[in-house]
Order: structure tokens, then C-alpha cells, then sequence
């Protein structure tokens, strides 16, 4: 796997020499923010050696390069998700990748369903922390010892210094925010009213399919992390409607003002 990275790495380097300072994965109809930061280079992930490139529809599927203010980043303009089939180690390459690039700090974002009963859609959500009980750890396999430790702590995934930094900035942009615990699930089916009563006696807030596993994998290569997700429906049980992913796009597309000046602000204050 160390091997593939620096393959992949290797693939970046040859097309830019560019330093990020932070990473950002957006989610679900949340990529249009890539296309309004100062953009010094893309590439898209079909062209990079051993990527894994998503297939869902709504998912660009390329780095983006560039400046929010003067902080350089890098944005993944869609991610590759454990639903379509890859082993965990390959969902979470490209955020690897993107510490291996030099970002010390990550923002992840994501469309989530909300579990807690006092959200509705719309809503943003700092996440506080995370639990991945119903998925594979992406740290199963040989350790990377040049990432990381065999065994990482995981005590404080969600940096409290970065979940402040959300919270200030929210606050001045007028932007309420929830706060509380992402459920990650496998996907692709939406979770059943029974799985979403477990979530919650678990103490999950919202449930998702993405960002836990990476966010495991960025904690063990020592990132520090921030995490927002959107609440995009209601979950399984919850509203009396059928879940589908218009809704989902909908909502995020709805929210996507709120959540495009809330991101730019966090990147340039973390
Ligand atoms: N469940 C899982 N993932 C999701 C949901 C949901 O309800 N909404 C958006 N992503």
C-alpha cells in the first residue's frame, strides 16, 4: 500500500509541485466551492497511476489546487466511497495522498441524514466525533509505519482547537450550527428505521457513508482534523417520507450558500 501511495504521489508530482497547507474533501452536492477558490491546477483522479475513481453521478472526481486567501489547499472535488466496491485501504488513499502532499490539517465535509431528532434538514453540524463499529477499519492490513503507529489514538479525532475555529466562524457569519457524533454505515441502501434507533442509543447525531474512515486514516498519519457534515433529510424513520438522493442533492444544493462561505472562512482561520 505504501508502495501504490507513493506511486500515486509520484503521479502528482509530475504534474504540480504545489504545497497544501490544509485539505478539504467535499461532499455530495457540495463540490461547487472548488470552483470558486483562486484554482492554480487540477488533476483530474483517472489521470493519476493506481487512483480510485468514483463512479457516482454528482462526484467530479479531481484534485483541485489553489488559494483560499493565502492559504494553499487542496480539495477533493468528490471522494471514492467503501459502496462502490473498493477495499477500505483504497477509500482512503486519496486522503493519504493528500498528507503525503503536505497538508497537516483536513476538513471533511459530507451529506449526512440527521439522527437526532431535534435537527431538520438544512442544518450544518460540527462534528465532535465519530463512530465506525458498522464499518471496517481502514487501518486493518499491515501498518504503514511510515504514516503512522500500529495502534493510534483516537481519543480526540475531531480536533477541539479546529471545532472552536467552526464555531467562531459560524457564529460570525450569522451560520447556526449543531454540533454532535457521525455514524458511518456501508452504504449504498439507506440505513432501515431499525439500524437508526441503534444509531441513536449508540449517541450518533447524524449517519452517513463516507467520513469516519477517512478521518481514521488522517488521525493516523497525524492530521489534524476538522469535520462538517450537512443534514441533508431526516433519517430512516424519523420523517414519514422514503429516502432517495434528489432530496439529498436538493437540500445540499439549498444549503450550499450557507456551507460555501462557512468552509472558505474555516480554511482560512485553521
Ligand atoms: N443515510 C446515510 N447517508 C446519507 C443520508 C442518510 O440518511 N443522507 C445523506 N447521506
Amino acid at each position: 500500500m505504501y508502495n501504490k501511495l507513493m506511486g500515486c504521489l509520484k503521479s502528482v508530482r509530475e504534474k504540480t509541485d504545489f504545497v497544501p497547507e490544509a485539505a478539504v474533501v467535499l461532499g455530495s452536492g457540495l463540490g461547487e466551492f472548488a470552483n470558486e477558490i483562486e484554482i492554480v491546477d487540477t488533476i483530474s483522479y483517472s489521470d493519476i497511476e493506481g487512483f480510485p475513481v468514483s463512479t457516482v453521478k454528482g462526484h467530479a472526481g479531481r484534485f483541485v489546487f489553489g488559494y483560499v486567501e493565502k492559504t494553499p489547499v487542496v480539495i477533493m472535488q468528490g471522494r471514492v466511497h467503501y459502496y462502490e466496491g473498493y477495499p477500505m485501504q483504497d477509500v482512503v488513499l486519496p486522503t493519504r495522498l493528500m498528507g503525503m502532499m503536505g497538508a497537516k490539517k483536513i476538513l471533511l465535509t459530507n451529506a449526512a441524514g440527521g439522527a437526532n431528532e431535534s435537527f431538520k434538514p438544512g442544518d450544518l453540524m460540527i462534528i465532535s466525533d465519530h463512530i465506525t463499529t458498522a464499518v471496517p477499519s481502514p487501518l486493518i492490513g499491515p501498518n504503514i509505519e511510515e504514516l503512522g503507529t500500529r495502534f493510534p489514538d483516537m481519543s480526540e479525532t475531531y480536533s477541539k482547537r479546529l471545532q472552536t475555529v467552526i464555531e467562531v466562524c459560524a457564529k460570525e457569519l450569522g451560520i447556526e450550527m449543531q454540533k454532535g457524533v457521525y455514524v458511518q454505515f456501508t452504504g449504498p441502501n439507506y440505513e432501515t428505521p431499525a439500524e437508526i434507533r441503534l444509531a441513536q442509543t449508540w449517541g450518533g447525531d447524524a449517519v452517513g457513508m463516507s467520513t469516519a474512515v477517512e478521518a481514521m486514516a488522517a488521525r493516523h498519519m497525524g492530521m489534524e482534523i476538522a469535520g462538517i457534515s450537512c443534514i441533508t433529510n431526516m433519517a430512516a424513520g424519523i420523517s414519514k417520507v422514503q429516502l432517495n438522493h434528489k432530496e439529498v442533492q436538493e437540500t445540499a444544493d439549498k444549503a450550499a450558500g450557507d456551507f460555501k462561505k462557512l468552509v472558505a472562512k474555516v480554511i482560512v482561520n485553521m
